[in-house]
């Protein structure tokens, strides 16, 4: 892990401060001192107070709600360090926002993930790091080098310690996510169930069709991201319908806007897994069937990885 100037620097954004002191801690790196405030009129100002001069610089910042907010704090946090002449900076976003804005779904509209990606490597990122890309083509946004990290070895774990895999099904909420479940349901060997959404006529309400006999299963369902909670609530209902026994999700982002947390827990899901790419709020503290795993040590390590040039990829082997 040596850089010209001595150890790693991590460097901690506002958005996930649990997340970056977890990270220190097993890398046993303290976060470099580094003030991130707003003057009155709520533009952002950083200073980076210790010598990061020749160093491998790692930012740890999710751009997760406000994330225009937490966007422009990475990108001026980049911009300070490259003035203090930082040999490398990695922009370490545990969850990238904006992600699904990958295509333009009309005319005239932007592709706004494509635009955060400029955004990064302008500010002077030399890297990227980030975990389950909505879309793994969005790795080809960045012309520098990306890592898209899986949290699903941690996920995997969990689901080894807490089921009898015999009865797991592992469930695509939706068809754009069957590949991602697949790869899960490989790792622990169940068989795939996939829901088939769809809407027959304009303003009439979705149907739920289930490809695959979950009847007696304990369904996993497998996603990236949990916004609104509709999705996976009404994944719940038309799998239990389906004579499913229980149903669990495994969500790599808990973005959880609104009301989503009391959608959650008013469910049929008998529990929600999220991993702290972003930071909890205090209702997904205290809500009874959401339970949060950790990607610190994932993260740590591939930032170990990363500084002492070994691969990366054999985290997922
Ligand atoms: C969509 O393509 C994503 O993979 C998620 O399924 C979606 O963002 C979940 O959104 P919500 O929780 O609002 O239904």
């Amino acid at each position: 892990m040596a850089a010209r100037n001595g150890a790693i620097k991590l460097v901690a954004g506002n958005s996930n401060p649990r997340l970056a002191e977890a990270i220190a801690a097993y890398l046993t790196t303290p976060l470099t001192r580094a003030v991130v405030r707003r003057f009155a009129d709520m533009e952002i100002f950083v200073e980076i107070l210790d010598n990061v001069r020749g160093t491998d610089v790692f930012v740890v910042q999710s751009t997760s709600f406000p994330a225009n907010d937490h966007l422009m704090e990475l990108l001026i946090i980049i911009d300070a360090l490259r003035r203090a002449s930082a040999r490398r900076i990695t922009a370490v976003v545990p969850y990238f926002g904006y992600a699904r804005q990958d295509r333009k779904p009309g005319p005239r509209t932007p592709i706004s993930a494509k635009l955060v990606a400029n955004l990064i490597t302008h500010a002077g990122a030399d890297r990227v790091m980030t975990v389950d890309l909505h879309a793994g083509q969005i790795q080809g946004f960045f012309d520098i080098p990306t890592d898209n990290l899986y949290a699903s070895p941690v996920m995997v774990r969990d689901i080894r310690e807490r089921f009898d895999l015999a009865s797991v099904m592992v469930v695509s909420p939706d068809v754009g996510g069957v590949v991602r479940a697949r790869g899960l349901a490989k790792r622990i060997n169940a068989p795939l169930a996939i829901i088939d959404k769809r809407r027959e006529r304009a303003g009439e309400s979705d149907v739920m069709n289930v490809i695959g006999d979950v009847a007696g299963r304990t369904c996993v369902l497998v996603d990236d991201i949990v916004d609104s909670g509709g999705t996976l609530v009404n994944a719940a209902d038309a799998l239990i319908e389906q004579g499913a026994t229980d149903v669990y999700a495994y969500i790599s982002h808990g973005v959880l806007s609104g009301g989503a947390v009391a959608r959650i827990t008013a469910s049929r899901l008998k529990e929600l897994v999220i991993t702290d790419s972003i930071q909890s709020s205090e209702a997904v503290r205290v809500a009874r069937n959401v339970r949060v795993l950790s990607i610190a040590s994932l993260i740590a390590e591939a930032i170990g990885r990363t500084a002492s040039e070994e691969s990366v990829s054999s985290l997922f082997d």
